[in-house]
Formats: C-alpha cells, structure tokens, sequence
C-alpha cells in the first residue's frame, strides 16, 4: 500500500562512499529522504544511513546493482512503494573505473566495459525514474560527469569517451523531459580526493593539479555534494539541459589544464 509522504524522496546511486556519501547527506539537510543506493558494501551504506540520522535527517540504504535492469526495478518499486514518489536521482555510482591508457595500448574489451557500464548504470534508473516522474508531473534529475569529457590527456581516453556519451545523454533526456515538468543536470566535477582517486591522485599530482588550477586547490567531495544540492533546487529549472562544471577553475586557464 502506497503511503505519500511530504518528505520529497532523492535516490543518490552508489552512496555508500567518495562523492556519492557526501551527496547523500547534503540532500538529508535540505530536505529529502534520501536513498542511499549501494552495490556491495552495505556496512559503509548504513554509516551514511547512520550520519544523515544522526544529524536528523531522514534516509534508507537500499542495495542494487544499477547495471542491472532487473535489480534496478526492484529498487524503484520498493521506493515507490514505500514513499509514493520519486522527486529526485542522482546518477553518481562509480560503475566503471576507467583503463587508463592512451589509443595504442587500449584493448577493445577494456574501452567496451568502460563506455558500457557508465552508460548502463545511468540508462535503466533514469528510464525507470523517469517513468515515475513523469506519472507524477515533476522530477529532477543531475547526472554526474567530469570534465575528462571536455579535457583530454593522461591516457583518459575510455573515461572521456564514457563521460562525453553520459552528457549527451543527459542532454537528450532533458528535451525528452522537459514537457513533463522534469529537469535534467549535467554536474561535470575535476579531480576529487576519493577511494575512486586515491591510486592517481598522489601529493605530486594534487600538487600539478592545484597549481593548474585559479583556487590553488583540488576538490573534496563536499565541493560536489553542495553543487549537486544546488542543481536539484527547483529556481535552476531554466537551467535544464546544461552542465555545470566544479573544477575549483582549472579548465578556465586559458590553455586548459596541463595535468
Ligand atoms: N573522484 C573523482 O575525481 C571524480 C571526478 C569526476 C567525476 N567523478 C564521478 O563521480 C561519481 C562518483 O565517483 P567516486 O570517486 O565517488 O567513486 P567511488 O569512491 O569509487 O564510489 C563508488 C560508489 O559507487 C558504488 N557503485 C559502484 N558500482 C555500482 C553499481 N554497479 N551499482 C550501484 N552502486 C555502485 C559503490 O558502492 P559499493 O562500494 O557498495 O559497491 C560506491 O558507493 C562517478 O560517476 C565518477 O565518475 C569522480
């Protein structure tokens, strides 16, 4: 039996850790119940669980692989079950750390999981969300993509290719949306210290890339999660279809970035 709540209910995918575990509880202080969505590690899903409760919000760990159309459909109709709606997602799960390796030592296998497993993970909660949105004459949505779509180099190339086919994505979803009262947001982050970043992002290189960069410093997931609440506000519905890029400025040096 569908209980509606005046709670607006967000799903956060893969929010058990890095930028996903500070959306989560960002999302709690301005409101929502969030569902912190997770594929395997549930201990860390129910220390977010615990956080955003403690702080008094209000949030349930629900576990599903967002690659899989079948665990996904699960999870929203136990959300919609439980909560009535769906008012907003955050497609953020890490489904695919990228291969890092330029054209010639890339093997097709490797680029393939890449670019498939982003565009997976994305492409059956947004289908399924949208659904339920659109049942419901309003949604919001903000995808998480980075600005390897825009800048290349460092052997980023299936990262890249990946992100740039999630913001096209995004972008189409939005006009396909639009009319139903849904919007859609592209948050297009650079380096941020994470578990995802911590094999790459050694003192040397945080070094290079906060010295490339016009706030002299590289990003905490924080810096993401306050961006992606604001994305989610409703005032930024006439932004729909767009990407906002949170890079503490290092892809407005003229020259780009040389990290
Ligand atoms: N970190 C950066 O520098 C950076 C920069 C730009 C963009 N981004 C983007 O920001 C997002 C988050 O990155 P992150 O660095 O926070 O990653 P992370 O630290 O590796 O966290 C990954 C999260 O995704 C979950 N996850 C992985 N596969 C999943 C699946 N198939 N289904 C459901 N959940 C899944 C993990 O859950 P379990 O552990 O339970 O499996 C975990 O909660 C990604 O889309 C990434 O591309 C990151």
């Amino acid at each position: 039996m569908t209980t509606p709540t005046a709670i607006p209910t967000a799903i956060v995918t893969g929010a058990s850790r890095g930028i996903g575990a500070a959306i989560a509880p960002e999302l709690a202080r301005r409101g929502y119940h969030v569902i912190v969505n997770y594929r395997r590690d549930s201990a860390a899903a129910a220390g977010v669980v615990a956080e955003i409760r403690q702080a008094g919000g209000s949030a349930t760990a629900l576990a599903a692989d967002v690659t899989d159309a079948d665990a996904v459909a699960e999870m929203i109709e136990a959300v919609v079950a439980d909560r009535g709606r769906i008012d907003a997602l955050v497609v953020n799960a890490n489904t695919a750390p990228p291969p890092f390796a330029p054209l010639a030592e890339l093997s097709w296998p490797a680029f393939a999981a890449k670019v498939t497993n982003e565009l997976a993970g994305a492409f059956h909660i947004t289908q399924q969300a949208v659904a339920a949105m659109r049942s419901q004459g309003a949604g919001r949505l903000v995808f998480l993509g980075s600005t390897v779509a825009d800048y290349v180099g460092g052997g980023r190339l299936a990262h890249g290719t990946a992100k740039a086919a999630l913001a096209t994505f995004a972008r189409h979803v939005a006009a396909e949306t639009a009319r139903d009262g849904i919007s859609v947001l592209t948050v297009a982050p650079g380096a941020v210290r994470t578990e995802a970043t911590a094999a790459v992002l050694d003192p040397a290189r945080e070094k290079i890339l906060a010295e490339n960069s016009v706030l002299h410093r590289v990003l905490e997931p924080t810096d993401v999660a306050v961006a992606v609440g604001l994305a989610l506000d409703l005032a930024l519905r006439p932004a729909t279809g767009s990407v906002l890029r949170v890079d503490a400025g290092w892809s407005v040096l003229v020259g780009g970035p040389t990290a």
